[in-house]
């Protein structure tokens, strides 16, 4: 297998983190293809902590190339700061390791202040979205009014760009009550990265392309979690982007024929932070102990993620819209100690059993969980390495998951140090 594409198939925070930062260190390209800065990942490697929203996972791995698709949206002042602070942890960034679509749109300062303003607003259900920007920047993509990397290149080209996006902009705006946006200070404020940016800028589907030619690997970093996805996700409490498997393809510029494995990280139990449904929700002491054990607070805004069982119907439902291939168990020793764990494995609305989630918010709010009891473990599963170190208990409900949400296991991770994984399938692998 040449191509992996990595995805959350939870509401995020899965702890994609160590596993793509695993087979990044396999990997000669990686790319991410959708989202923004609202995405957090934690990598140790070495003993040393970093902290990564926009940059790839690969970035801290010498010798890869680092690769930022279109389907991105970039905050270049966020970036460059980024970039700065990585490089301050001794890691090495130049234009060979790093390169940016040229078609990738712009996050600008209104685009955050737009997003604080909405979610601010008391008359509408909030999103609880993380006030980065990203929903108000993917609607100027697709409302042909972003300021995209390639237009930094021409001062001509960008004051019409912006010219453009302020129309909208300001007359939005004035209905919020906000100031008018400032033309000049604008464009000032893009002259003035334009060319720390353009120097990663790049056509990434072909570069994309002739690396794939020439038989490097390439890892496609998907962030968020497919319950955000913007189609399939629970709507409108979700990010902007598609998140499922297949924006990859979109999101870099190449083929879907091209993606060979789709890892799909599944976080033993659930979480979820924002607002929206969560139909497996606890508000009891259960919840308050996944949360606390699980340390379940978020990597971008700090926010207390909401915690609750697994939901083996919402996962079923992930792992068929991104076509999973395997998945991996990520924070199975969370659950260690529990005297009984439930598994959600359908609702039931209006006295019917749902095998999904129904896309009605009406329906979505009167389903209730049917759930599946089984004994927990007492035993510490936490750096487990082979399925010969976990309690038959765990293996019990590890073997139900897979059952129950169509898709096999290919690796198991018990803790987040690297080696404590139990590797079953290595999407890698020929
Ligand atoms: P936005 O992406 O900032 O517009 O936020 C929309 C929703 O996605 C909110 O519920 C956020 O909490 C959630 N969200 C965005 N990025 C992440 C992430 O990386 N992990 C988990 N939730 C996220």
């Amino acid at each position: 297998m040449a191509n992996v594409v990595v995805v959350g198939t939870q509401w995020g925070d899965e702890g994609k983190g160590k596993i793509v930062d695993w087979l990044s260190e396999r990997a000669d390209v990686i790319a991410r293809f959708q989202g923004g800065h609202n995405a957090g990942h934690t990598l140790v490697v070495g003993g040393e902590v970093y902290k990564l929203h926009a940059l790839p996972s690969g970035v801290v791995r010498g010798g890869k190339l680092s690769v930022i698709g279109n389907g991105v949206v970039l905050d270049p002042w966020h970036l460059l700061k980024e970039i700065e602070g990585i490089r301050a942890q001794g890691v090495e960034i130049t234009p060979e390791t790093l390169m940016i679509a040229e078609n990738t749109p712009l996050i600008l300062p209104f685009h955050g202040e737009l997003d604080r303003a909405r979610e601010g607003q008391s008359t509408v259900a909030k999103i609880g979205t993380t006030g980065r920007g990203i929903g108000p920047a993917y609607e100027d993509k697709v409302g042909r009014r972003a300021i995209r990397v390639a237009d930094l290149a021409d001062a001509a080209t960008l004051e019409l760009r912006v010219d453009r996006a302020l129309v909208h902009h300001n007359a939005l705006r004035a209905g919020l009550g906000l100031e008018p946006i400032d033309r000049e200070a604008v464009i000032a404020q893009l002259r003035e990265i334009a060319d720390e940016i353009l120097q990663y800028a790049a056509p990434v589907w072909k570069v994309l392309t002739e690396r794939r030619r020439a038989g490097e690997r390439i890892l496609f970093e998907g962030a968020q979690g497919a319950l955000l996805d913007i189609d399939f996700g629970t709507y409108p409490f979700v990010t902007s982007s598609n998140v499922i498997a297949g924006q990859a393809a979109t999101g870099t510029g190449i083929g879907p024929g091209a993606i060979d494995f789709v890892l799909g990280i599944v976080k033993a139990y659930t979480t979820r932070v924002g607002e929206g449904p969560f139909p497996t929700e606890l508000h009891d002491d259960d919840g308050q102990r996944l949360g606390e054990r699980g340390h379940e607070f978020g990597t971008t805004t700090g926010r207390k993620r909401r915690c609750g069982w697994f939901d083996a119907c919402l996962v079923r439902q992930t792992c068929a819209t991104s076509g999973v291939s395997g998945i991996a168990l990520t924070k199975l020793d969370v659950l260690d100690g529990f005297e009984t764990l439930k598994i959600c494995t359908g609702y039931e609305l209006d006295g019917v059993r749902m095998d999904y989630l129904p896309t009605a918010a009406d329906q979505q709010a009167r389903c209730t969980p049917v759930y599946e009891e089984m004994p927990g473990w007492q035993e510490s599963t936490a750096g487990a390495r082979s399925w010969a170190d976990l309690p038959a208990q765990a293996i019990k409900y590890i073997r139900r998951i897979e059952e129950l949400i169509q898709c096999p296991v290919a690796m198991v991770s018990t803790s987040p140090e690297r080696e404590d994984t139990i590797l079953v399938t290595d999407p890698f692998s020929d």
